[in-house]
């Protein structure tokens, strides 16, 4: 039987746990227990890496007996049914004031419900989303903590210890109560598919317009990740097109299946804004070309539809790449916008107060979308906590205002061109649609009201208006408010 002598625990020691394990073990103070549901994963963590003293325990009792109190264990099982079986094996057995972290990428509604449910017992549920794949759990992540601010007094010193840093200050804070903090980390997500598609659709550019081979466009991105644009996706993406396959000796970019997989937070932030009517469409767009990109057997059937495309004769090379970087810049920039808009949203709905600068700030370092401008974007958001969209700061607005020729050029070009670019062109019409004085919506609310009476209202006096359709004039009528 172990002693109680742990200050934290990791249960679930695949690669994410394990490298989490390693990273808390390495850090002065702590004493870490770990936990696997079969041994011989525990065994073997154990016996690679006996520099880390981890505490290792066969049955979760055992475990539980070896976390000095209050207990405080990490979660790092894949999300679902899995997490509900370990946090009802912890809830049974920890205490009043304990703490039980689910650091694994669950839906942020089903972490209010488990912080329902475990709190009703005296424990505290923290919702704590990590980003920054093996790599970063092992070295520094960004962690984006819910839960209780009780819980996180606790919690907060132990996190810093093993979270990334950016100019000295450690990625992590407390996002917000109950599911705040997994809410952020879906977003996260979220706009972490929209950037590697809008890389994807300048990649594709480049190479199908531009006749640029992969290994010169690792060349581009790397200058591209020496500016504005400078960011973890910039950086992987130029050494993904380095790769040369090993059985071929093509690039490896070549060689990989054109299908995207995906496990479900892009989706998942989709679908939530689009319940809390926050229009991602970039995140959209980008969810929706993985989809595509895996209907082989549709894309397969219908080979052979014409393109009717007209070549884009690229003139000045400079000034071509020049454009699609700008682009994409922009686009990018609406990820972010949307993103933040739909974070600001969801602590309406939920009840939470998220400091918008804060989340950037810890997603400066650690996470998959940490990138340069997210000093920007803290300082945006510092200056303007109520900033109606990043698009409208002034040093954001002045970015777009640079960039929004070549992203007209580039969006124009790819559609004559018939090369796809549903992320590219979607963002470049949100933003028009964003700045626009008036929108055609005016129209779509007259349809509605002409085939459903769905009442509309005017911009020349309050209230709610009925048309009535038949005849030659219209007639208006005012709607009752009970109407
Ligand atoms: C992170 C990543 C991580 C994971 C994604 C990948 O922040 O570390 O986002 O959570 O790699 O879930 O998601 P897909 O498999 O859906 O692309």
């Amino acid at each position: 039987m172990t002693t109680a002598a742990a200050n934290i625990g990791v249960v679930g020691l695949a690669v994410m746990g394990s490298n989490l394990a390693r990273n808390l073990a390495s850090r002065e103070g702590n004493t870490v227990a770990v936990y696997n549901r079969s041994y011989e994963r525990t065994e073997l963590l154990i016996s690679e890496h006996p520099e880390a003293g981890f505490i290792a325990s066969e049955t979760i009792d055992q475990f539980v007996a070896s976390l000095a109190k209050p207990r405080t264990a990490i979660i790092m099982v894949q999300a679902g049914k899995g997490t509900d079986a370990v946090i009802s094996q912890l809830t049974e057995r920890f205490e009043p004031g304990d703490i039980i972290v689910d650091g694994g990428n669950a839906l942020f509604t089903d972490t209010i419900r488990r912080e329902k449910e475990v709190s009703s017992h005296g424990i505290n549920f923290v919702g704590a989303g990590i980003s920054g794949g093996e790599e970063g759990a092992l070295k520094g992540p960004s962690i984006m903590p819910g839960g209780s601010a009780e819980a996180y007094k606790t919690l907060g010193p132990i996190l810093s210890s093993i979270a990334a840093i950016a100019e000295g200050e450690p990625c992590v804070t407390h996002v917000g109560t109950d599911g705040a903090g997994h809410f952020v980390k879906m977003i996260h997500n979220g706009i972490e598919y929209a950037d590697m598609q809008l890389i994807a659709e300048a990649y594709d550019i480049l190479r199908q317009a531009g006749g640029y081979t992969p290994a010169e466009i690792a060349d581009i991105f790397t200058e591209w990740n020496g500016g504005e644009l400078e960011s973890f996706l910039i950086e992987i993406t130029a050494e993904v097109l380095k790769q040369v396959d090993a059985k071929t000796g093509k690039p490896l970019v070549d060689v990989i299946l054109d299908q995207a997989g995906s496990k479900g937070t892009g989706v998942w932030t989709v679908q939530t804004s689009l319940n809390l009517g926050v229009p991602v469409s970039g995140i959209a767009e980008a969810v929706f070309a993985r989809s595509l990109s895996s209907q082989a057997a549709q894309r397969a059937a219908v080979d052979g539809l014409p393109a009717d495309a007209v070549k884009w004769s690229v003139e000045d090379r400079t000034e071509f790449v020049e454009d699609v970087r700008r682009a994409l810049y922009a686009s990018k920039l609406v990820a972010y916008a949307q993103g933040f808009d739909a974070i600001r949203a969801g602590a309406a709905e939920y009840g939470w107060s998220i400091d918008l600068g804060a989340v950037s700030k810890i997603w400066r370092g650690g996470c998959i979308i940490r990138a340069q401008f997210l000093n920007r974007i803290a300082d945006a958001y510092k200056t303007n906590p109520q900033l109606p969209s990043l698009l409208f700061d002034p040093y954001f607005k002045k970015a777009v205002a640079g960039a929004v020729s070549s992203w007209r050029q580039v969006v124009a070009k790819a559609s004559l061109a018939g090369i796809p670019v549903p992320a590219y062109a979607s963002s470049l019409s949100y933003y028009d649609g964003l700045r626009s004085e008036r929108l055609p919506a005016a129209l779509v609310q007259g349809q509605r009201d002409f085939f459903g009476a769905h009442t509309y209202q005017r911009v020349d006096m309050p209230g709610t208006f009925h048309t009535l359709w038949s005849g030659d004039r219209s007639e208006v009528e005012a709607v009752p408010s009970t109407h």
